[in-house]
């Protein structure tokens, strides 16, 4: 039996034109940050599951920003997935692709957007009913070239690249019509968050949509 999520994978991919990949080392930082980017028009936002506040970070958001829609990144397990949706999380992103994260997240009622590096894993994450797929790391594993040569074999599925995006870069990725939004971690610099330069952030987000196809 499985919980319906609220939001598929596809409504977190075409919100905005970024996904913005977030680490947070403290649960004071969460909520301003979360409001930092919801006043710059970005509200589906990745938590990663790379520290150990991560999950209170996520709560933080959940019950203190409802104009945010917040979710789990680095979700590896079905102990991650679990751990996520009961923080609050609406969606999941992981960095690869197994059976039993994809089994756990339907379970928990979360969206997810696997994440692939070849034609094997897309094919394995389409097996088990995933057409939108994060493509991870996209420039490190081939960039655009690589999404125009899955375009023909994999026409019914669309990507949401991350890992070497950036706003320079990430106009190339969403020209393709296989490309629906970019995921990165530069509309959060570590540095503005240590030094709760929110302003800063709200800018970075609110660049973005320039870029909205
Ligand atoms: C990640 O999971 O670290 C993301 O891919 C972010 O990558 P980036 O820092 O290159 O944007």
């Amino acid at each position: 039996m499985s919980n319906l999520p609220t939001f598929s994978a596809l409504q977190v991919m075409q919100d905005a034109p970024v996904i913005p990949v977030i680490v947070l080392n403290d649960v004071a930082h969460a909520v301003p940050m979360a409001r930092a980017l919801v006043a710059g028009g970005i509200r589906m936002l990745e938590v990663t599951l790379r520290t150990p506040q991560a999950l209170a970070c996520i709560e933080a958001i959940a019950r203190e920003v409802p104009e945010a829609v917040v979710g789990a990144g680095t979700v590896r397990t079905k102990a991650d997935a679990q751990a996520a949706a009961n923080a609050g999380s609406r969606f999941a992103v992981s960095p690869g692709y197994t059976s039993a994260v994809g089994q756990a997240c339907r379970d928990a009622g979360l969206a997810l957007l696997p994440g692939v590096a070849s034609g094997s894993e897309i094919m394995m994450a389409q097996e088990d009913g995933f057409t939108e797929l994060k493509f991870f790391p996209a420039m490190q594993a081939g960039g655009p070239a690589m999404l125009k040569a899955w375009s023909g074999p994999f026409f019914d599925v669309r990507f949401c690249p991350t890992g070497g995006v950036t706003l320079q870069n990430a106009p190339e990725f969403l020209a393709l019509p296989n490309v629906v939004c970019v995921g990165g971690s530069w509309l959060v610099p570590a540095e503005a968050v240590a030094a709760g330069d929110w302003a800063r952030v709200t800018a970075l987000a609110l660049a973005t949509h320039a870029l909205r196809k």
